[in-house]
């Protein structure tokens, strides 16, 4: 079982993917991380994440354990992450390791949840769900602001919106792997929705297809 959730940054995905994972028993993937520390591994070594061969060397030769302990869901990072995931030679060398967690979740999980931007197009496309959660840009800026704030009272919230919005159009329009709903994937907007009411929302989608598959 593999449950495939993808959409633009602060869209609700992530906070999704924890609570299906918990409430179906499933490991849990967040492919953002991956991205993110290959991002944080070239601008800790003073490198420019513009720079195709750099990023490509660093996400060949990363190790999630390396960033265990690392900064990375800062705005800077997020932004490098952007530029990195552009780069075909990051993407490969980041495919497997998501396509092997899929197949063969750590611990004898029953069953993936994945979340990212290409997991229902790309790196899984048979996946058994597949999620496109969107929100409006102003909403997904202030949960984005909220998460930072407590560490980073400096920033503003006019400033993560302009953020987002660069984010999304450079994760939409590379040429690998760009941002999309997948054909079969249900869309789910959390604009005005809780968390409870969008989990209850997911989980209703999730039991039908499960009690279809048997
Ligand atoms: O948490 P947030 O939604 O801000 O972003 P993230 O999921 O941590 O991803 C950071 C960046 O990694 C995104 O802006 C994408 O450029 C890239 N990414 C990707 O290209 N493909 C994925 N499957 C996941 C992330």
């Amino acid at each position: 079982m593999v449950i495939a959730l993808d959409g633009p940054a602060a869209s609700g995905k992530g906070t999704l993917a924890r609570l299906i994972s918990d409430h179906y028993g499933f490991a849990h993937l967040d492919t953002g991380t991956l991205y993110r520390g290959v991002a944080w591994v070239v601008l800790n070594e003073n490198g420019d994440p513009s720079d195709a061969e750099i990023a490509a060397g660093a996400a060949k030769a990363f190790e999630i354990e390396k960033i265990e302990n690392a900064d990375i869901r800062t705005k800077e990072v997020g932004a490098a992450a952007s530029v990195v995931a552009a780069n075909s030679g990051v993407r490969a060398a980041l495919l497997e390791f998501q396509r092997r967690f899929a197949v063969t979740p750590p611990r004898g999980a029953p069953g993936a949840v994945l979340d990212g931007r290409d997991i229902g197009t790309v790196v899984c496309p048979d996946a058994t769900v597949k999620f496109f959660v969107t929100a409006s840009p102003q909403i997904r800026a202030h949960r984005r602001w909220l998460e930072l704030v407590e560490s980073r009272p400096d920033l503003k919230e006019s400033d993560i919106y302009q953020d987002l919005l660069e984010r999304d159009a450079r994760d939409a329009a590379r040429e690998d792997a760009p941002m999309q709903a997948a054909a079969d994937a249900e869309l789910l907007d959390t604009t005005h929705l809780s968390i409870d009411a969008a989990f209850a929302a997911a989980r209703r989608v999730i039991d039908g297809v499960f009690r279809h598959c048997g």
